[in-house]
Formats: C-alpha cells, sequence, structure tokens
C-alpha cells in the first residue's frame, strides 16, 4: 500500500515541498534541503514549535508536548506531526540548504 502524498508550505521562506502522510513534516522538509530549528525531535524540548496556518496535522505520540490551548490556538511540533492534508506552517526560522552547502562537510564544529 502507498501511502498518500501531500505538499508542505514553509512560510515567510515561499518553499512549498512534497510530503509523505507518513514522514513527520521535519523530515519531509529535510529531505527537500529545509532545516527546521529542531532539538530532541521526539516531541518534548519544543524547539521546533511553529504556527499551523492551514491544514491538519496528526502526531505519531499520544501527548505531544503542547498544552491543549497551544494545540488549539495552531502550534504544532513538526518534528512528531505528520500531515493529514496540504499544510502551511508559520516559521521563520527555517532556512534552505543551498547545493553547495549540502555537499561541504562538516568540520566538526
Ligand atoms: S525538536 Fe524537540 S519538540 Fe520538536
Amino acid at each position: 500500500m502507498t501511502s498518500r502524498r501531500f505538499t508542505l508550505r514553509l512560510e515567510p521562506l515561499g518553499r512549498t515541498i512534497d510530503v509523505d502522510e507518513d514522514a513527520s513534516l521535519m523530515e519531509s522538509a529535510a529531505r527537500a534541503g529545509i532545516r527546521l530549528p529542531a532539538s530532541c525531535r521526539n516531541g518534548t524540548c519544543r524547539a521546533c514549535m511553529c504556527r499551523l496556518v492551514a491544514g491538519e496535522v496528526r502526531y505519531r505520540i499520544e501527548w505531544p508536548g503542547l498544552t491543549a490551548e497551544e494545540k488549539r490556538d495552531g502550534w504544532v511540533l513538526p518534528c512528531v506531526a505528520t500531515p493529514a492534508s496540504d499544510v502551511t506552517l508559520d516559521q521563520p526560522a527555517a532556512t534552505a540548504e543551498t547545493p553547495a552547502a549540502r555537499r561541504t562537510p562538516s568540520r566538526g564544529f
């Protein structure tokens, strides 16, 4: 069975990418060369927290590190959120890697 595909729009970066319903929004962004703020990548630290402008998400874990009020107000955790529709996120800290940057090996710091 193949999984469904949606789109993820990142603002204010202005990029739209294809996302797989089985992959977290952060994983799909990384595959497309877009870096989102992150630390734990398991829904607890809230470093990736940003606003869902449009669309719906699901969570891989029972209770991601958001309060009910934060969820109601549109905050999401893209490290553990998967798309349930086409999605638009407002994440001013998102950055797109250039092709040259992707080829540059790490210097360890
Ligand atoms: S990276 Fe820690 S909650 Fe998303």
